[in-house]
């Protein structure tokens, strides 16, 4: 089964979640990260070379202090446990998203987790946090003009967050909503594209598997047609 090399997955309906089961949103969140460590793991154990997970979104800073503190506290106990994890398993952790959106602390274990993984070689997690298309876009084009000449679509791409990454192939959205809500917008021009209904911490390592299942049966094209092999176009 051909499998997507990079796979972005859109970790949305933790609230939701949480709130049908007249839980605390903080509930969801906690949830939602045991599912994240696992989906990852299964990802990476099947051949994905790439995960990247968007966590918390530059949009996202204006929620009540109160959810961003636990989220923040969620992100510190993440880098705490799971950092040994991953330089076990040989994967490499990036951590993408604007610093200055986020406490210290998250920014500094963040950057002593992506020195301790530096030389994974099995897979690259990473964790998109604080992160916004636009303003990574934005940053990118500011840094080229003031660079003075015209750039290659390489070029600009290695002006982005995402440098030495590839483009995702595959990204799944959970949570029921249809929509990039400001993320990787440049680096999925011609990413594959899966909505699911499962509220995040509801979406199981089988509905990850249905889901690249479904991206297997898939023919990417590029904007050109195919060709069959006497040479007919195929309809
Ligand atoms: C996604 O879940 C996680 C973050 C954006 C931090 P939400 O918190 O957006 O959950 P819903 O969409 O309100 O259910
Ligand atoms: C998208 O979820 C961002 C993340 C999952 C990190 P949101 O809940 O913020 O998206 P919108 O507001 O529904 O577009
Ligand atoms: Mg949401």
């Amino acid at each position: 089964m051909e499998l997507p090399r990079h796979l972005a997955v859109i970790m949305d309906g933790n609230g939701r979640w949480a709130k049908r089961r007249m839980l605390p949103r903080s509930a969801g969140h906690r949830k939602g990260m045991d599912r994240m460590i696992s989906l990852s793991e299964h990802a990476f154990d099947l051949g994905v070379e790439y995960v990247t997970l968007y966590a918390l979104s530059a949009e996202n800073l204006s929620r009540p202090k109160e959810e961003l503190d636990g989220l923040f506290a969620l992100f510190c106990k993440y880098f705490g446990e799971n950092v040994e994890r991953l330089v076990s398993g040989n994967i490499r952790l990036r951590v993408i998203g604007d610093p200055a959106l986020l406490p210290p602390e998250v920014v500094r274990l963040a950057r002593e987790g992506e020195k301790a993984t530096e030389k994974g070689t099995r897979g690259t997690l990473v964790l998109a946090i604080g992160y916004g298309a636009r303003q990574e876009i934005l940053a990118a084009v500011n840094a080229a003009v003031h660079g003075g000449k015209e750039l290659t679509r390489e070029e600009f791409a290695a002006l982005l967050q995402t440098d030495g990454i590839p483009d995702p192939d595959f990204l799944i959205r959970t949570g029921k909503e249809k929509r990039l809500s400001n993320f990787l917008l440049w680096q999925c021009a011609y990413t594959e594209l899966f909505f699911s209904e499962k509220l995040f911490p509801a979406f199981t390592n089988a509905d990850l598997d249905r889901a690249l299942a479904d991206y297997a049966g898939r023919e990417r094209r590029y904007g050109k047609i195919t060709v069959s092999t006497d040479g007919d176009r195929s309809c």
